[in-house]
């Protein structure tokens, strides 16, 4: 074991702890914390991942502003916590940058004849690099013709490799089967390329530059904040494990975040959780409720947070129990939760990379008061290297 524990119990509690560090070192190479602003540094389109190091930034950045503006459609492709990092990403640069973005899983994309128009950008991303049904994808991207970007965490991994363009998490080693710093630390280097994307295509001001990596900025110290959920789920997990199903909900980039709340819970504590649009829930869910499920709302406060509230007090009256997320002391969210839990008021661009952690201490406290191998859970592999 060449990582150590470093006396966390768990490689996966030791990853989570490890957030708000490997966030910052997610965007440190992107930002300029002296103007707030942001220049992609050494994607490197066209040149070999050896060569990335030895890259003039300036140069490479008048390249990469040469290659995206060129683009008006991206394709975001992966698999599991990463797809739905790139779900957020959707949300990021549709919002900001005003592309269309399709986010595919990749076994389904590279099985389906995809339609990849010119001036496509086909971004994968893998924490490993290795993820087969990720790296045919990205074959067959670039044999149609696309360009190719991979959001990595391993340098010089497969997909990294075959890739035109290189972004990284820079999350150092991730040994939890169960993803936590690779899925934080990759919404905010998506947060950098939407900001950079948005800003060459001329849909973003410098002010609103400014705020973002403001807000950016701030987040590895509001995650410090929001892991001290560790203790609150400790104790709460004896309670919360006598639910029989789990019912995640959001909507806009909470949504993802719905989504891989559910996978956590499944992948760690084996129970049963799902992801749902807040929206969708009258369209089927909804008849799932009563005071044996709890219903976990992912609301902090933005544009959809009325919304979301009104899709909670629907869950409510059917007998669902709560456990909410939202933004600093919300008193309504506090009053109609079994379990409230407060992240820091934060941009919504930001907004998922904190409301994420108390999801991945609730599954990890389940697992372990159940008695479950957290970093090795029962059938599952790191990465998926066969199809
Ligand atoms: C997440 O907790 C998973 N174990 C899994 O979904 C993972 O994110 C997926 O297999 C993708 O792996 P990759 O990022 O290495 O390609």
């Amino acid at each position: 074991e060449m990582v150590e524990k470093q006396g966390y119990t768990h490689y996966m509690l030791k990853e989570i702890y490890e957030q708000p560090r490997a966030v910052a070192a997610a965007i440190e190479p992107h930002v300029n914390p002296e103007f707030f602003s942001v220049a992609l540094k050494n994607i490197g389109f066209g040149q070999s991942v050896q060569k990335l190091e030895e890259l003039d930034s300036k140069a490479d950045w008048e390249k990469t502003k040469e290659v995206l503006k060129n683009i008006d459609r991206v394709f975001i492709i992966a698999c599991g916590t990463s797809n739905y990092a790139g779900m957020v990403g959707k949300y990021l640069i549709e919002q900001l940058a005003k592309v269309p973005v399709e986010v595919d899983i990749a076994s389904e994309f590279r099985y389906r004849n995809p339609v990849i128009p010119p001036k496509s950008l086909v971004m994968t991303i893998s924490q490993s690099g290795e993820t087969a049904d990720t790296l045919a994808a990205i074959r067959m991207a670039k044999e149609m013709g696309a360009t190719t970007l991979s959001i990595c965490n391993v340098r010089n991994s497969t997909i990294d490799r075959e890739a035109d363009g290189h972004l990284y998490m820079n999350s150092g080693p991730e040994i939890g089967v169960a993803s936590t710093k690779a899925f934080t630390s990759t919404m905010a280097v998506l947060n950098c390329f939407a900001i950079g994307f948005a800003r060459l295509r001329g849909t973003m001001d410098e002010a609103t530059e400014k705020e973002l990596v403001k807000s950016l900025l701030a987040v590895p110290s509001q995650m410090e904040g929001v892991l001290a959920y560790d203790k609150y789920f400790e104790e709460a997990a004896s309670k919360l494990k006598l639910f029989r199903g789990f019912l995640y909900m959001g909507r806009g980039s909470s949504f993802p975040i719905a989504m891989e709340g559910a996978l956590k819970l499944k992948e760690l504590a084996y129970m049963h959780a799902e992801g749902y649009a807040a929206g969708e829930m009258k369209h089927g869910p909804l008849a799932l409720i009563d005071e044996r499920m709890a219903i976990v709302m992912v609301a902090p406060t933005d544009h959809l947070y009325e919304k979301t509230i009104s899709n909670l007090e629907e869950a409510r009256a059917r007998g669902g129990k709560v456990i909410s997320i939202g933004t600093g002391d919300n008193e309504k969210l506090r009053a109609i939760s079994e379990h409230y839990l407060a992240i820091p008021k934060a941009h919504w661009t930001t907004n998922s990379i904190l409301t994420v952690i108390p999801l991945q201490l609730m599954s990890y406290h389940l697992a372990c008061n159940l008695g479950y191998d957290v970093d090795q859970p029962r059938n599952l592999a790191k990465s998926v290297t066969v199809e």
